[in-house]
Formats: structure tokens, C-alpha cells, sequence
């Protein structure tokens, strides 16, 4: 209430990328003080047994991350626990710097309960963020995101050369890797998504990750969906991903799409490009879910991300509960912290325990076995 009716509304006056950096420089200035992890331990960091989660190998308290782009640059990570967070994905990190896009970045769409970003894959670059987090103890799950380096003139072979450079520097201290794969990696603007540009990407990480295995942990390694993907192109990619053995998927990134918003069409005009998150994600991301758990037959975890937090009226783990029921095993968000606060990953686990009740379950994993069960069922029925 506290956040929403008074600190909200202060920070919305500002310049959005001005409270975003103020927001990871004070971030940063607790981190520091162990009387701050104290107060904030007692105020959002609650957890429940019920809750926990096994994915990919890794266990996780509960089921709600940081969605990347928050901590672009690994500074507030550690803070994340603090906040009640069961996982972080810092990033996307690419391997050199990138300034991005000029200003301006970002576009706050209160009336849509949304948010554009057009930042253009800024990103201090792998070798300043690996030092950052290099004597960091992790308590909960950390992912990191990695793009390639945006540079336009680094393309083909050698985007990839870039990209599995940056993936064997995170490869040892990241809990887990996301392929951030929205990135143009040709002059001519496509992505890894294009599957002609993901096959020899795979191929490539495919033997890369064999020499990193040796010396290491097996990591799970995710690939991030645009909710924009069209049927057919979904169908390449997942027939990729899954010969290559990815471990899961986070879905979905930001949308290009711009329909059916009360925002006044010259304002989106006038801001132009960008993908856009929040609210008015929530249908395209539930859909692709949905598609990616059915077309893979829920065989790999995939994490939810879009919009939760951000429809002011529902709470926000009916939002987490959807996408859980829809096949996902874990969630992320990122828009839902700026536009609930601070206490949003409290709310959210606090009613998720009272809906698994009220849904006849004791916890997730009773739930996340009931799924299963249900999913077999119905492919024995045909
Ligand atoms: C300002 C901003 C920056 C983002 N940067 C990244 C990024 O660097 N890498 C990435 O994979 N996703 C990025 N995202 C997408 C989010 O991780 C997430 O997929 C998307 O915002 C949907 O979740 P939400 O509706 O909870 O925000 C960014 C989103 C926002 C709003």
C-alpha cells in the first residue's frame, strides 16, 4: 500500500532510466550494510517448505526469480534474497561492452500497466561483471543471461565465436546459463531465433559446453523465447533446441506488438521501437506456455515470465498460479517490482501457499506431480 499509493507515484515523476540507476545505486549502498539484510530479511524474506522447487538439477526455495535486465551488470544480486527471491538471472551480459541505445530507453505505460524498453542490449561487458560476481557466495540460484555483444559489425562466424566466448567465462560461476537469443547477429537483422542462424549456433555451444563439462559441473543451460515467434519458426526451434539437449526455457521475453493498449497512439509513436513488458505480455507469453509445454510434453522445465505483478486487479499469485497451471515450473518478473514493490515476492508466495490449499494440494511438488500424472493420462488416451 505504502509503495503503491505513495512511493509509486513519487518515483513515476521521474525520468524512468533516472530511477531505474537510482534504484540499483541504492540497491547497491544496502548490499553493503549487514543492518539492511536484517531489517529486510524480517520484512520480505519469507519462506515457506511448500513452496521449494527442483529444476534442472538445482534447488530452489520457491518458485519466483528476478527476470533478467534488472541487474544488467550483477550489482544488487546479492540483495535479491533479501527481497524473498527463490532465483536471479543477472544480465544479459555480453562479452564485450555495448553503450546501447541513447536516450531515451524507456517508456512507462501506467495506464497499460506496461513498460517499452528499447535499451539496446547495453552491457558493461563480461570481463567487468565476472569480477563483480567472482567472490560472491550465491544463496539462491544465479543465472546468468547472455547476449551477444550487440555490435552490428560483429556478425556470422563470428558472432558466434563472441557468444561462446562470453558462454566459457560465465560457464564455471553461473548457476545456470540463459541464451538471451534476441540479439542481431547478421547486417541484415536476424537473430539467433532465425533457426537457419540457431542450428551452427547450437552445433557450436554443443561442443564448446563438451570441453567446459570436463572440468566441470554439467550446467543447465536455458534458452529465452520471444512471445512473437511465429508458429512454424517455434516448431524449428524447439526441434533444435531439444536435439541439442537445452535444459529449459524462459518464456517469454518482450513483445513487439503494440495491441489493443489505452495509451494514446501518438505517445507510442512518438517513442517508437521497443518490446514491450508488463501487463499487456501477459496473453502472449501465457500462449507460448502454453504451445512450448504441449510441443515438448512438458520433458523440461520451462520458466514463466510476463506481466506478474502488473494487473492491479488480481493479486499477483493468481498470475503465477496461471502460468503454473499452464506448465511452467518456475517464474520470473521484472516489470511486476517496479509497478507492485518491493513486497511483491512475499504477497506472491504467501497466497500461493493458501491456493495450493484451496486447490487440495500440500505443496508444489505434490502439484508438480499431479501435472505429470495428468499429462501421461492424457497422451494415453490419445
Ligand atoms: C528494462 C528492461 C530490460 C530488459 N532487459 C533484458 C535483458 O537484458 N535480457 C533479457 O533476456 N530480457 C530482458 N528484459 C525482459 C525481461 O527479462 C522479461 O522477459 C520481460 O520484461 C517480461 O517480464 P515482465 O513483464 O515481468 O517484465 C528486459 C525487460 C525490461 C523491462
Amino acid at each position: 500500500m505504502l509503495y503503491t499509493r505513495v512511493i509509486r507515484p513519487l518515483l513515476f515523476t521521474l525520468d524512468p532510466e533516472l530511477s531505474h540507476r537510482s534504484a540499483i545505486r541504492f540497491g547497491r549502498w544496502l548490499s553493503g550494510l549487514s543492518v539492511a539484510h536484517g531489517l529486510l530479511r524480517r520484512a520480505y524474506d519469507i519462506q515457506f517448505q511448500e513452496l521449494s522447487v527442483e529444476a534442472f538439477g538445482l534447488g530452489f526455495r520457491n518458485p519466483v526469480g528476478l527476470a533478467a535486465g534488472f541487474d544488467k551488470h550483477g550489482e544488487i544480486c546479492a540483495l535479491m534474497p533479501r527481497l524473498g527471491f527463490g532465483h536471479v538471472e543477472v544480465g544479459s551480459v555480453s562479452l564485450r561492452p555495448w553503450p546501447g541505445n541513447p536516450s531515451p530507453t524507456l517508456l512507462r505505460l501506467p495506464r497499460d500497466h506496461g513498460l517499452i524498453n528499447r535499451l539496446g542490449l547495453n552491457s558493461e561487458g563480461s570481463e567487468v561483471v565476472q569480477a563483480r560476481l567472482q567472490n560472491m557466495k550465491f544463496e539462491i540460484p544465479t543465472g546468468v543471461s547472455l547476449v551477444k555483444t550487440a555490435d552490428p559489425a560483429i556478425s556470422g562466424g563470428e558472432a558466434i565465436e563472441d557468444y561462446l566466448e562470453n558462454f566459457a567465462r560465465f560457464y564455471d560461476r553461473a548457476d545456470f546459463i540463459t541464451l538471451n537469443l534476441s540479439c542481431p547477429n547478421t547486417v541484415d537483422g536476424r537473430t539467433f531465433e532465425d533457426p537457419q542462424a540457431l542450428e551452427p549456433f547450437l552445433n557450436a555451444l554443443r561442443l564448446e559446453e563438451v570441453k567446459l563439462k570436463a572440468g566441470s559441473r554439467a550446467k543447465p543451460v536455458l534458452i529465452k523465447l520471444s512471445p512473437d515467434l511465429d508458429d512454424e519458426t517455434l516448431d524449428r526451434v524447439l526441434a533444435l533446441a531439444e536435439r541439442s539437449g537445452i535444459s529449459g526455457y524462459v518464456i517469454a521475453n518482450t513483445t513487439a506488438r503494440r495491441e489493443d493498449l489505452k495509451t494514446p497512439a501518438p505517445v507510442l509513436a512518438g517513442f517508437g521501437t521497443g518490446g514491450l513488458s508488463g501487463l499487456p505480455l501477459t496473453r502472449y507469453a501465457r500462449a507460448m506456455v502454453r504451445k512450448v509445454w504441449t510441443r515438448t510434453r512438458g520433458r523440461r522445465p520451462i520458466i514463466a515470465c510476463g506481466g506478474i505483478g502488473c494487473d492491479p486487479r488480481r493479486h499477483p499469485a493468481e498470475a503465477v498460479w496461471e502460468y503454473l497451471t499452464l506448465g511452467a515450473t518456475l517464474v520470473q518478473l521484472h516489470t511486476g517490482l517496479i509497478y507492485c514493490g518491493p513486497s511483491i515476492v512475499r504477497l506472491i508466495n504467501e497466497e500461493l501457499v493458501r491456493i495450493l490449499r484451496r486447490n487440495g494440494f500440500s505443496s508444489l511438488a505434490e502439484f508438480f506431480q499431479k501435472r505429470k500424472e495428468q499429462l501421461t493420462q492424457s497422451e494415453g488416451g490419445g
